[in-house]
C-alpha cells in the first residue's frame, strides 16, 4: 500500500547525493590508516550499504544498535537512549564515522558520540542522510549531510513506520492519517 505516498526524495536523487557524499568522504579520509563506519541499526542499513560500496578508501564496517524511550517522533520521548548492541571492533586509534539515516531530536547521536569518544578513536565524525532541524534539541555536529527535510514523518530507504516501508527504494512522506 504505497501508491498514495508522497515521494520526497526519489531513487536517482538519493543515489546522486550518496555518490557525492562518498566522493567527499574519500577525499577527507585519503590518509587514514584505519577507518571504521559505524552504522546505527536499524534505520541506516540501506544508506550504509550504498555509501560503503561507493567509497574507495579502505574501511571496515561495524554496527551499533540503540533504542530510545518513546519511538522516533513520539511526544513522550524522554531523550534517554539505551545501548542494545555494541560494535565489535576496538575503535581505539581508528577514524570512526557514525552513519545515521536521520537525526531528529539529536539525542541518539549525542549519546553515541559520548559513548564512542570514550573508546579513544583517532577521530570521530557524523554522517547522516537526513536531518530534521525543526525537531533537533541537542547541539549536534553533522560533518556529512545528505538532505535537510521538513518536519514530516518519512519512510523508506531504511526508515520505517512500525517496521513497515523500510525497503521502499525512495523516501516518502507518511501522512498523519496513515500512522
Ligand atoms: C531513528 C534513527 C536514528 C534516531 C534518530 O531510529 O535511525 O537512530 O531515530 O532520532 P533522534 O535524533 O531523535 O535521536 P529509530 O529509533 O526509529 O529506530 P530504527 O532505526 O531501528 O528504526
Amino acid at each position: 500500500m504505497t501508491a498514495d505516498l508522497h515521494c520526497l526524495l526519489d531513487e536517482a536523487t538519493i543515489g546522486d547525493r550518496v555518490a557525492s557524499l562518498a566522493a567527499t568522504i574519500d577525499r577527507d579520509y585519503a590518509a587514514t590508516d584505519l577507518m571504521v563506519l559505524v552504522g546505527v541499526l536499524k534505520g541506516s542499513f540501506i544508506f550504509l550499504a550504498d555509501l560503503a560500496r561507493r567509497l574507495t578508501v579502505p574501511h571496515r564496517v561495524d554496527f551499533i544498535a540503540v533504542s530510545s524511550y518513546g519511538d522516533r517522533e513520539s511526544e513522550d520521548a524522554s531523550g534517554a537512549v539505551r545501548l542494545l548492541m555494541d560494535v565489535r571492533h576496538d575503535l581505539g586509534g581508528a577514524d570512526v564515522l557514525i552513519v545515521e539515516d536521520i537525526i531528529d531530536t539529536g539525542h541518539t547521536v549525542t549519546y553515541l558520540r559520548e559513548l564512542l569518544l570514550a573508546r579513544h578513536p583517532a577521530s570521530l565524525k557524523v554522517c547522516t542522510l537526513l536531518h530534521k532541524p525543526a525537531r533537533t534539541e541537542a547541539d549536534v555536529p553533522i560533518d556529512y549531510l545528505g538532505f535537510t527535510i521538513p518536519d514530516v514523518w518519512v519512510v523508506g530507504y531504511g526508515l520505517d513506520f512500525a517496521e513497515r516501508y523500510r525497503t521502499l527504494p525512495y523516501i516518502a512522506e507518511l501522512p498523519p492519517d496513515q500512522r
